[in-house]
């Protein structure tokens, strides 16, 4: 596998060999879950820091590293006190002495961003206002398994431009699959992120359109994506969010129109009756809970291939 970074912040900064060899090796990680004893983060300290809530990744990260044979510490972010209790640079110098990688949820990128620059370990970023890459890997892992890579696919995302659609944006333009954003007008992704992809899509093959217009792409989509509608810190937007998006609810009306085989999934957690409808997430073409599931090997996969670089 080429490994080429220190740290995973977006996978903007990944080779789409290194995208690919981590989705092998998490599915290969899976697979041998109860069957070997991995020892990969054995006499290793992992430290996990949320601004922000979570389920499925403080779990899934802690699960992992465990998994791995390494140790895991939460630490509450209000008793760091990043950025005013002390400079999130001297937090970074801190961690360095003690603990071998750092997984970090936070409002601002450029927080993860400053935690990779001013520390010698590895920092996976667990979700920022900007990005969350570790669901776009489980994403992938979960493709892999239902789809294969054996084809250029479309993937279409309803709903906000926010964190996880300029994840997927990120992974479909490494891969060379067509990305639609279905979005009201407004919400599309940063036009900054969305030249960016741009450029990868032009060298893998695969296309970005931006439409505000249902149809025709979900009449043509392998997947369906979706996410709230209100990201965590923009509660104070709900109501008008709820009021800009009626008209982009993913329910059996919108599954009626897709090809019959449709996949449909969402990060979690799901406002069910908002963005996804309950009979939707809970049908057989929801593959939002294996996605979910995939997390966990995902991220152990992500975890060994930063290793491989920062050991060698
Ligand atoms: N999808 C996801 O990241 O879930 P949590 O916010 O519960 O971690
Ligand atoms: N866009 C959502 C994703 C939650 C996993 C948020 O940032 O709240």
């Amino acid at each position: 596998m080429t490994v080429q970074k220190k740290d995973l912040l977006t996978l903007l900064d990944s080779s789409a060999d290194e995208i690919i060899g981590m989705i092998k090796l998490a599915k290969e990680l899976k697979e041998e879950r109860y069957t070997i004893k991995n020892s990969i983060f054995s006499q290793k300290t992992g430290v996990l820091i949320f601004e922000k809530p979570s389920l499925r990744t403080r779990i899934t990260f802690e699960t992992a590293i465990n998994e791995l044979g390494g140790h895991a510490i939460n630490l509450e972010s209000q008793m760091v006190g990043m950025g005013k209790r002390e400079c999130v640079e001297d937090v970074a110098r801190n961690l360095e002495r003690w603990v071998h990688l750092i997984v970090a949820r936070t409002y601002s990128h450029s927080t993860v961003e400053q935690l990779a620059r001013y520390c010698s370990i590895p920092v996976i970023n667990a979700l920022t206002d900007t990005f969350h890459p570790c669901q776009a890997m489980a994403f992938g892992l979960t493709l892999y398994e239902k789809l294969s890579f054996d084809k250029k696919r479309n993937v279409v995302f309803i709903g906000d431009g926010n964190n996880v659609c300029n994840s997927i944006m990120a992974l479909c333009s490494k891969l060379g699959f067509n990305f639609t954003v279905v979005c009201p007008k407004g919400y599309e992704p940063d036009p900054v992120i969305q030249k960016r992809c741009q450029e990868e899509f032009k060298k893998s093959g695969g296309s970005l359109t931006l439409t505000n217009q249902m149809s025709p792409s979900i009449e043509t989509a392998d997947v369906l994506y979706t996410d709230v509608w209100t990201s965590m810190g923009q509660e104070s937007e709900s109501e008008k969010r709820k009021k800009d998006f009626s008209g982009f609810q993913v329910n059996m009306d919108t599954l009626s129109r897709a090809q019959p085989d449709i996949l449909v999934t969402h990060c979690l957690p799901a406002h069910r009756g908002e963005e996804i409808t309950s009979d939707v997430l809970d049908s057989d073409h929801s593959i939002a809970f294996d996605e979910a599931e995939n997390r966990l090997h995902a991220q152990k996969a992500i975890i060994v291939n930063l290793l491989s670089f920062n050991n060698g």
